[in-house]
């Protein structure tokens, strides 16, 4: 197993201020408009998994419907009532959620990355430690690293389903082919605008986003970040130690990230993440900045890895750790139900039943790699390698505080329309100063 690289500092939930609003991010609409309603009558029958999740693109819609057919397989007489609700990240679902919360009427589970957004949760004693279900199975195979993020006060809260790169350039292979351009010539962000820069010029599209829900311009961003302002700088970043507005690192990545907005689709603000992935998918725009789930969505298209479409890790030492887990909450109307689908999501079996469909990579190490692409395949090497830097993911949840997360969705939101520097520098500033700091419970450290 690879030597964890990060290893978390908890301190006292005395100091830890994040207020439950402060975890729903910026975004407003919805991918198809979701049904939101908080008075739910769910009867206290013993045979019942009630869930809530957000996958409900494609790719990850047939994802977990894969794994409730195996489970259903297993426990027959354990009837599943999935509430997928629509927008990517978890945008609209985690307002559902809250609302449910505060009815007192939570789910027996539901989706949550890993790391700080499961924080208010913790903080307001709305979920249930789960160290029974933590196996010594599960504590051998889970990397220290993903045990970490999913710990707080010494107890486990949730189980990891997988593990989702963030940092990856997705491109239409035939519009690469047709320029005669190679991806393995890009190796760094200035080698990313080279390309970008050609492509336009023979009137194609670079680079395709959909930010209609903001999260994805931020995705972006964070990406940006790691490839110019380098691992060390993402650290500080995510542990507040960017306090001065004149920081000349954070200036150079926010230039470098108006140079990418010179090469997205004019249409952006108006599309959805699985929206950008089409315009590649129908080579509209040759490339888009996206986690791993948009090889989930050109699996579901029918698109072949490596045929019909490719990765670029950028920067390629770097695992950007996205992780989709389930938690147990206190009020759950069926929590036995609940404990045997969060020991079910814990097994080699229901990861290597989700994670070839999903576009992600097994969280656990001893699963077997024949069901998955050579994309996917690749990833799990570097997962695994020890010369792999893990950093937490901003945007999906772990990294940060949610009601910094919150405004970092705002402030690059309305970057990407001004265009202003200096400003944009200030306003993540303060951000820093008013939401990171006060909530901090954590401390990120490269060993
Ligand atoms: C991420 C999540 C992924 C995928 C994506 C788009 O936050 O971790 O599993 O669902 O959103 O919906």
């Amino acid at each position: 197993m690879r030597k964890a690289v990060y290893s978390l500092l908890l301190v006292s939930f005395l100091v830890f201020g994040v207020i439950a609003s402060g975890c729903i991010s910026g975004g407003t609409s919805t991918e198809t408009p979701a049904t939101v309603t908080v008075t739910k009558s769910v009867a206290p029958e013993q045979n019942v998994l009630e869930i809530y999740h957000w996958w409900t693109a494609g790719g990850e819609k047939q994802a977990i419907e894969a794994v409730f057919k195996k489970f259903k397989d297993k426990y027959p007489n354990i009837e599943i009532k999935a509430n997928p609700v629509s927008g990517g990240a978890g945008v609209n679902m985690k307002m559902v959620l809250q609302s449910l919360m505060l009815a007192g009427k939570p789910p027996d589970t539901f989706q949550v990355h890993a790391g700080y957004e499961m924080s208010p949760y913790i903080k307001a004693n709305q979920l249930t430690p789960i160290d029974d279900i933590w196996t010594d199975d599960m504590k051998k195979h889970y990397p220290q690293v993903i045990q970490q993020m999913v710990m707080f006060n010494g107890h486990y809260y949730a189980v990891p389903i997988n593990v989702h790169r963030a940092n990856v350039v997705w491109y239409n292979k035939h519009i690469f082919e047709k320029y005669g351009i190679d991806p393995n010539s890009i190796k760094s962000f200035d080698d990313l605008m080279r390309v970008a820069q050609e492509l336009k010029s023979k009137g194609v599209t670079p680079f395709a986003l959909g930010d209609r829900n903001k999260w994805p311009a931020t995705h972006a961003f964070e990406v940006v970040m790691l490839s110019v302002g380098g691992v060390q700088f993402y650290q500080d970043f995510i542990n507040g130690k960017i306090t001065d507005p004149n920081d000349p690192t954070l200036k150079k990545v926010l230039n470098a990230y108006a140079e990418y907005l010179n090469y997205v689709n004019s249409d952006h603000a108006a599309k959805t993440w699985d929206e950008a992935c089409g315009l590649v998918y129908k080579g509209d725009a040759a490339m888009t900045i996206m986690g791993d789930w948009a090889n989930g969505y050109f699996k579901a298209k029918g698109w072949k890895p490596d045929v019909d479409y490719g990765a670029i890790v950028l920067p390629s030492n770097v695992y950007d750790l996205v992780i989709d887990t389930f938690v147990l909450p206190a009020k759950a109307a069926h929590p036995d139900a609940a404990k045997k689908w969060l020991s079910f999501i814990g097994t080699v079996e229901a990861q290597n039943t989700f994670n070839p469909i999903k576009g992600s990579i097994p969280a656990r190490d001893d699963a077997p790699l024949d069901p998955y692409g050579p994309i996917q395949k690749e990833f799990i090497k570097d997962l695994r390698s020890s010369s792999t830097k893990l950093v937490p993911s901003i945007t999906h949840g772990s990294a940060v505080p949610p009601a910094f997360l919150s405004d970092l969705n705002d402030i690059i939101s309305t970057f990407v329309t001004n265009r202003n520097v200096d400003e944009t520098a200030k306003s993540i500033v303060n951000a820093v100063k008013q939401d990171l700091l006060p909530n901090k419970i954590k401390e990120w450290k490269l060993t």
